[in-house]
Parts: C-alpha cells; structure tokens; sequence
C-alpha cells in the first residue's frame, strides 16, 4: 500500500511546510508555496546493497575529457561517470552552446545523448553546424518525457546525457507542469538514480530566476554532486563557469571563456581580461592582483574622493566590501594622517568583478590618496596587501605567484607587504617592500613625480 500526503514547497528556497501559508517558513517570501503530492511507497528491500571494501568502491573513476580544459578544471578534472551536474545560467548566455561543444567532444569516443526540449533536432543540428561540429556518435532527442529520454540514454548506454533544460522535462508519473517545482524535484532524482544506476554523467541546464537562484527550487543544488554557473558581465563577451558545489574537485574554480561566432572559446590566460585601462593613467586609479578560483587576476581598482556637500559623507563601494572600505578610511585617518570625515568617498573594481579577500586594502588606500591629492600611481605599477588596524601591511597568501603573474604582464613596480617581498629578485620587477600605510603611500607616489594639475593639498605632507 502506498500513503500520499500533501505537502507544500517554497518555489524559490524549496524550504518545506505541511500545511499551507501566505508566506515561506524558511525564507519568508510570500506567496511561493506550492502543494506537492509526496507519496510513500512501501519501501523494497535491494537485494543488492552489500557493503564493498573502499578500494573497490571507487570502481573506474576515469574522468571523461570536455575537450574544454577551462571546463575540466571547473570540475575538478574532467567529467565523472555517474556524476550529475547542474549547469545554472541567464537565458542566452551560452549553457546550450557550451554543452553541445563538450557533448561532441564526448561523442568521438562515447555514445552521447543531447535531450532537447526547448529546441527542435533542426535547431540543435544547424547550430552544432555552425559551430563546426561533427560527431557521428552524439544523438539528439527532442523530448520532454524523462521516461523515454531515460530509455533512448539507456538503449545506447550513454556515457553522457545532456538534458536542455531540467525545467522543460516532466515525469508522466505527476501531472504538475514542467518546471513545476513537484517535476523538477522528481525528474532530477530521477536523473540522478539513472546516473548512479547506469555511471552515465548527466548535465542538466537549469535557467536562473530573477533573484539568482536556479529557478526556482535550490532543491535541485542538494541532489546533484556538482553545481556550475555561468555568468557574464552585460556587455562582455567573456564567460565565467564557477563552481559552487562540487563533490569532485574544489569549489571556486574558475573556468573563462569568450563568446564568438563559432561558438565558446576558452581563454587560456585569463589574468587582464578584466584590465582596460585608459591609454594615460589618472588619479585614483591602481593596479591590483587579486586571486581569484586558484589563480591570479589583475583588476584595475578605482576610486573617487570628492568634498561632501551636505548631510553624512557616503562610502559607497562596488565590488567590494564596503564594511572593509570604513575600516580602511579609520586607518588612514589615525595612521597616515589623511582624513577623508568631510568627502564622499567612491571605490569600484573595474568590471564589474567581486574581490572577496583582503588583497586589495592596499591599492584602495593607495587609489584614495591618489584620488584626493589628484596624484598619479605610475601606470606600470601594482600594489596588493592587507593593512591592520594599527597601521600595519600585512602579507596576503600566494605573494610570488601574484608577482610573477603582474611581471608577465608588463607591470614594472610592484607594492607589496615586507613579507611578502621575495627572497630572489624577479627579472624585470622592481619590488618594493612596505611595512606601514603611511611609508606605502610614500613610496607608491615617488617615482611618479609630476601631479596632474596644481593640486589641493597632497594627500600627506
Ligand atoms: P545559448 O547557448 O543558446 O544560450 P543559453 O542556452 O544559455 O540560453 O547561446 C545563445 C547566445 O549565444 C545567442 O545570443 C547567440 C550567441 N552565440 C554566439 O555568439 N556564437 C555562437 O557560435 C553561438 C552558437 C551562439
Ligand atoms: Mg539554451
């Protein structure tokens, strides 16, 4: 006998409630529960869960090769057999386009299974056309019944099944739409049982709500083992496939791509992509070199410092914290003697990225003072480090590796924390150590000697 009882679930956390209410149990939102008909069938013992020896469990773990290595690496590798993988995104940032590229470089050595069900077969060909690809062995299914998707996958042993997307398949065995957060929960276990039953990877395209979570249900992140997203600036052709979940590899890879007419392309030095600067550098504006997914990234961090003219000072900061940027505006108050309590202060990481470590207190302290006293930091130079409550210039991890990458890109001086100066000097770059926030801004300023017009007073005298 099987019991079904009705439950309700948030369509946008996927958060649980038995009983019906105007608004989320978990995250409060209003009108987003839907009722879900859990049913309870009597259990079935297998017969085949004995328990393995833990070298034999792991079996054949041969990771499969995208063909992409940006991809393999955001995933720790390559793609693993039975592993189910939730590519989230903006509609037409490129999730068909990257999957079609990797399923055809699957399909020169495996049966691939492409389910479409938001373009025709027609469709898929004439882009995998255009894209250049030809693979004999990748079949395209334009189906929304995961039952025969899962039996074409399972007829041609898949090594790979792609699913385009998860919110348009349905299980014949609800009668909810698609996309209904009942279909995704039950199709995506489903998928699952098929990936781990059959060691076929599964990637499923899940598209992004307005408010950033897959839509809707996240319910999907906790039943698949590796969550990629695929984000753009607007406007920018350059792609970035970050890892959120993954229960192969590290969280926080970064893969980067770029959007051309024959489809994605990867980039294979990713370091200044985000680094356009104006041909003549300007005040308030530095060079810093950040570590983002496991390698280093030059990002041109930016600031404005101008007289308040009514009510509060503002700090506003974008793409960084701005509960970081206050702290530093007290120290250089208390420490370097610049006091900014009567201005308006503005940073902004250029490009719309999001710094997350502390690397860049140094630059931006640098940029402030540059910005109030309209003095040029030399455009062939870089700074990075963290700065203490008392002044200091701490050392941020992975120093030399952030050195080297601004040397091969032609940077010339680099501002760095004592101990993070290198023990053998680096071909072609002048380091200069500081220990204290008032010697930094000293020293970032000295080999710039012409100010741009007859100045305010300097940020320091
Ligand atoms: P697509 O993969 O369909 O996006 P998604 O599946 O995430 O919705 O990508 C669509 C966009 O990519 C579309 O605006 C056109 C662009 N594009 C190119 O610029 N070059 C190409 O070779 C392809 C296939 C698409
Ligand atoms: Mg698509």
């Amino acid at each position: 006998m099987s019991r079904t009882s009705t439950l309700y679930v948030c369509s946008a956390c996927g958060g649980q409630s038995v009983k019906w209410q105007g608004s989320c149990p978990v995250c409060g939102e209003w009108n987003v529960l839907e009722p879900v008909r859990a049913s309870r069938a009597p259990q079935r013992r297998s017969a085949a869960a004995e328990p393995l020896p833990l070298q034999a469990a792991a079996g054949d773990l041969r990771r499969l090769s995208s063909g992409l290595d940006e991809l393999d690496r955001v995933l720790g590798g390559g793609v693993v057999p039975g592993s189910v993988t939730l590519l989230g995104g903006d509609p037409g940032i490129g999730k068909s386009t990257l999957l079609l590229q990797m399923a055809a470089q699957v399909a020169a050595g495996a049966p691939v299974l492409y389910a479409s069900g938001e373009e025709s077969a027609a469709q898929v060909a004439l882009r995998a056309q255009r894209l250049g690809l030809s693979a004999p062995s990748l079949e395209i299914l334009a189906e929304t019944e995961l039952g025969t998707v899962l039996e074409r996958a399972g007829e041609r042993a898949a090594a790979l099944l792609i699913v385009d997307s998860i919110q348009t398949v349905q299980s014949e065995r609800l009668d909810a739409a698609p996309g209904a957060v009942s279909q995704l929960k039950e199709c995506a276990a489903e998928l699952v049982r098929f990936a781990k039953r059959r060691a076929t990877a599964v990637f499923l395209i899940g598209h992004v709500t307005k408010e950033g979570s897959i839509a809707g249900p996240r319910v999907l992140e906790h039943l698949v083992d590796t969550v990629l997203y695929f984000e753009s600036e607007t406007s920018s052709r350059y792609r970035i496939v970050r890892a959120t979940k993954n229960r192969f590899g590290a969280v926080n890879e970064l893969g980067f791509f770029a959007m051309t007419e024959t489809g994605l392309r990867e980039v294979r030095n990713p370091s200044a992509i985000f680094l356009a600067r104006a041909p003549e550098p300007a005040a308030g504006s530095i060079v810093t070199v950040t570590r983002e997914g496991g390698r280093p990234l030059l990002i041109e961090l930016q600031a404005l410092v101008d007289r308040m003219r009514f009510g509060a000072p503002r700090r506003i900061a974008q793409g960084l914290d701005a509960n970081r940027l206050a702290m530093l505006l007290a120290v250089m108050n208390r420490h370097a003697g610049v006091s900014l309590q009567e201005h308006d202060v503005f940073v902004n990481a250029v490009g719309g990225v999001r710094i997350d470590e502390t690397a860049w207190d140094l630059p931006v302290l640098i940029a402030l003072a540059s910005s109030l006293g309209e003095r040029i930091v030399p455009g062939a130079l870089v700074a990075f480090g963290e700065i203490g409550l008392t002044g200091e210039v701490r050392p941020v991890a992975y120093g030399e590796e952030r050195l080297q990458e601004a040397r091969k890109q032609g940077f010339q001086t680099a501002l760095v924390p004592r101990d993070n100066a290198p023990r053998k000097p680096i071909d072609g770059l002048r380091v200069v150590p500081v220990a204290r926030v008032d010697e930094a801004i000293e020293a970032a300023f000295s080999s710039s000697p012409r100010p741009v017009q007859a100045a305010r007073a300097p940020a320091r005298s």
